[in-house]
């Protein structure tokens, strides 16, 4: 696997790559890396002929009093997994070649960026959007994977590249979860180990949600209770919702929905969605 920190090195290997009559695929990633990252590689080598994974810790969709310092970076365990999985190229960017002096260019999709994780963690989509347009540019993927887990990044992704008529696939990735049903996340490792054990309250919850909502319960009754369920397992919840599954808007009757929920345990905000099945709304 070849490790690349600079733009005119990525361009050289991925015109190598175009020269070969290769399909690219491109892996957005922050590091710290685990099997749900792991999978989203194994989807882009079904995929595509060559794989390209960018590790960015993108300082602009963290807030001011978010994580984005503590957030973890392990580049070198990071590095040897990849390999292992079979990448071909990662990208790198330091911070100055991704963001030079005097960068001024915010990208940003309104109406799905602004429900939700949009209005709890105000930018924080800008910052994705941004990032995410620029590493289309720089990398020129045919195909670009996303985890499910972030099913709100995933439509301002899928909202941004119809906008903006940007010539790559966009494959959502179902979201990977341990055995106990818990979504993985970089973010997991924060959890300490009494807090893990009550995370689970999160899927649990959004699941119990969902079979009732999908049995013909009355939807606010059903996201009232897991909002109760969530607090009394010692989450602070910023929201549980049912919403439109693309514009995250309010559900459509017909059109397909999905249930998700944000919450904090200890200094740690978790999120996770799940598709509604109901024959009623689709
Ligand atoms: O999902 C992530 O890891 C990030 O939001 C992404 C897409 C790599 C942009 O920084």
């Amino acid at each position: 696997m070849q490790t690349v920190r600079q733009l005119p090195a990525l361009r050289e290997a991925v015109a190598a790559f175009r020269a070969a009559g290769e399909r690219v695929a491109l892996v957005p990633t922050m590091g710290a890396l685990h099997d749900g990252h792991l999978a989203l590689v194994e989807a882009a080598k079904r995929a595509a002929t060559r794989v390209i994974v960018s590790i960015f810790v993108n300082p602009k969709q963290f807030g001011p009093n978010e994580d984005l310092a503590k957030y973890p970076r392990k580049e070198l365990a990071d590095s040897r997994m990849l390999s292992t999985a079979g990448a071909d190229l990662l990208w790198l960017p330091p911070v100055e070649v991704m963001y030079p002096e005097g960068f001024e260019t915010t990208v940003s999709v309104a109406g799905v960026s602004q429900v939700l994780d949009g209005a709890a963690r105000p930018g924080h989509f800008d910052g994705v959007a941004t990032v995410v347009t620029k590493l289309f540019n720089q990398v020129q993927p045919d195909v670009a994977l996303f985890g499910e887990k972030d099913w709100q990044q995933l439509q301002v992704i899928r909202r941004l590249v119809a906008d903006l008529d940007l010539p790559v696939e966009i494959l959502g990735v179902p979201t990977y979860r341990d055995d106990d049903g818990l979504a993985l996340s970089s973010r997991n490792a924060y959890l300490i180990a009494e807090e893990r054990a009550r995370a689970v309250a999160l899927p649990r919850a959004l699941g119990f949600a969902e079979r009732a909502i999908a049995k013909g319960d009355d939807p606010e009754g059903a996201l009232a209770q897991a909002r109760e369920t969530l607090a009394a397992a010692g989450f602070e919840v910023d929201y549980v919702a049912l919403a439109d599954a693309e514009t995250l808007g309010d559900p459509v009757a017909g059109r397909p929905m999905r249930l998700l929920g944000a919450a904090r345990i200890g200094g740690t905000r978790l999120i996770d969605n799940i598709p509604v099945t109901t024959n009623e709304h689709g």
